[in-house]
């Protein structure tokens, strides 16, 4: 296969890469290094990383609401997963316009291309954040989705309606909406909680959780996710079709203190603060359409995976 892998030197992105690489598959990434919402440093020494592991890996430096460089890069490709975006929802608040912008418009312009190419499979990174406060937990995927607590909820939603719609045009299009539910492990986002939190633990610093620890989250390895979106690719059905792809098991904050704490060997130091603007209250995936139409499961329990985050900052 040859793949168009968007936002590819990104932290899920790269590990996508790797193992599309690994098992012989040609890759082809565009990405803008932008510098939200974390240094371009990290995506350079990811996409450098890969260049020397595996020479044929190609990468595209641009904007994916770039009409004619996203009509130049899909073609000569036989599929596009698309995690390009502007992730996180405190900074989308500072920048509404931008998140619209690169996570609708960028999608559309991306997804047109694909359709005048006359692809056959997209695969998207939406987000558990779609499902907003209002939602029944564990939230479905037919849930309405209709409340989104932050800009970039509500960008990662319009991108999927916006794709459904284009649909209509290419019905036998497979297009996958894959719901991600936080995603942690090696090189995660350093704004992220798991990534923050563990740099101070190992430093003896103090960790700074939001509201009173009771806030859960349904927290997913970035190995499962891989084998996740590699499973959508596989046989997720002709149409609009979205998929949780979160442990299901909801963990709360103060419970995931703990349980660093452990994997890293050090006491805690654990001050409070206010639940910033569009955090939701939970985060809690319902799995049985992902289990029963894709074939996946998580496979990696928080402590082993916390494992993985300790052993990559240390070394
Ligand atoms: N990490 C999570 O917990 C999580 C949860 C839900 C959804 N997601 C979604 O998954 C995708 C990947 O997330 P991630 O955590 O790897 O984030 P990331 O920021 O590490 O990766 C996103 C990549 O997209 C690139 N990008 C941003 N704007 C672009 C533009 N205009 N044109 C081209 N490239 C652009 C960035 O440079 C980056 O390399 C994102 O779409 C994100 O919204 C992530």
């Amino acid at each position: 296969m040859r793949w168009l892998v968007t936002g590819g030197v990104g932290f899920i992105g790269s590990h996508l890469c790797r193992t599309l690489l690994s098992r012989g598959d040609a890759v082809r990434v565009l990405d803008d290094f932008s510098d939200a919402p974390y240094p371009a440093a990290l995506k350079r020494q990811n996409a450098e990383t890969l260049r020397l592991e595996f020479p044929a890996f190609e990468v595209v430096e641009g904007c994916v609401t770039d009409r004619a460089l996203a009509e130049a890069v899909v073609r000569e490709t036989d599929a596009v997963i698309h995690l390009a975006g502007l992730a996180g929802v405190r900074p989308s608040f500072s920048d509404p316009a931008r998140y619209v912008r690169v996570n609708v418009e960028g999608t559309a312009t991306l997804f047109d291309a694909a359709q005048r190419s006359g692809h056959t499979l997209f695969v998207l990174a939406s987000s558990s954040s779609v499902y907003g406060n209002a939602t029944p937990l564990p939230a479905v995927e037919e849930a309405a989705a209709v409340v989104p607590e932050s800009p970039y909820a509500a960008s990662k939603r319009g991108a999927e309606l916006v794709v459904s719609a284009m649909l209509r045009k290419t019905p036998s299009l497979r297009c996958a909406a894959l719901r991600f539910f936080t995603v942690y492990g090696p090189r995660q986002r350093p704004e992220m909680a798991i990534t923050t939190f563990m740099r101070a633990i190992l430093a003896g610093k103090p960790i700074t959780v939001f509201g009173d620890g009771s806030m859960r989250r349904d927290f997913t390895h970035v190995d499962d996710i891989v084998r996740g979106i590699l499973a959508a690719t596989e046989r997720s059905p002709e149409g609009f079709r979205a998929y949780n792809l979160g442990s299901g098991a909801p963990v709360m904050l103060r419970d995931l203190v703990a349980l660093m704490g452990r994997a890293a060997k050090c006491a805690v130091d654990v001050r409070h603060d206010a639940v910033p603007l569009g955090d939701v209250d939970a985060t809690f995936a319902d799995i049985a359409r992902a289990r029963g139409e894709l074939g996946w499961a998580p496979r990696i329990a928080l402590s082993d995976g916390l494992a993985t985050v300790v052993a990559w900052l240390n070394a």
